[in-house]
């Protein structure tokens, strides 16, 4: 995913077609998803700097810090969504090379990764995500943030993240959050986490 972005956002494409995750995620979802809520997050938060001049050459990361919490919270809607459709994909593959065996030192297996991913999901109070990121030694840790905050970027290197808000799985499972995660992770894109690793 690009670092660089600023003002004037626009949304992203999909890197696939709506209907192309089902049956773990259905078209409807990624219809209300994509179109509504990510792109959603994208007008307010052009709306908000259409006045701030100031703001415009500031790259998305650092708006997801700013103290407004508007500025705040709708950039890290943008930056949190365009992880995380990045982070799905139709073509399943397990992840391999250097991320495979990253993922065998730190966590012992893929499966026991996807548990801690799962779990991390089913532990997290109201709505937030998910993240799988590098720490500043080179390991990979599980971290949780709450609504549209994201991750320290000057400590942890994000490479895949989860969206464990209601709107991302309330119509396909209504409250088997369980399940979402499950259906979420056979359609994690490991390919794109490894890309976002850092050199
Ligand atoms: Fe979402």
């Amino acid at each position: 995913m690009s670092f660089d972005k600023y003002y004037p956002f626009t949304a992203e494409e999909l890197p696939y077609t709506l209907n192309a995750l089902e049956p773990n995620i259905s078209e409807y979802t990624m219809y209300f998803h994509h179109d509504k809520h990510y792109m959603g997050y994208i007008d307010k938060l052009n709306k908000l700097l259409e006045n701030r001049p100031f703001m415009q050459n500031v790259p998305l990361e650092t708006l997801t810090k700013m103290e407004d919490e508007a500025i705040r919270t709708n950039a890290g809607g943008v930056y949190n969504h365009e992880l995380y459709f990045s982070s799905l994909t139709p073509n399943y593959r397990k992840p391999s090379g250097r991320l495979a065996g990253q993922i065998e030192k730190d966590f012992g297996s893929l499966e026991a990764l996807e548990e801690q991913l799962a779990e991390a999901g089913m532990n997290l109070v109201g709505s937030g995500w998910v993240w799988l990121a590098e720490n500043p030694t080179g390991n990979l840790e599980i971290l949780t943030t709450a609504n549209q905050d994201t991750i320290d970027f000057d400590k942890y290197n994000p490479m895949l993240n989860i969206d464990v808000w209601e709107h991302a799985y309330y119509l396909d499972r209504q409250n088997r959050r369980d399940k979402y995660l499950n259906a979420v992770l056979q359609k994690a894109n490991w390919l794109n986490a490894q890309n976002n690793m850092s050199e």
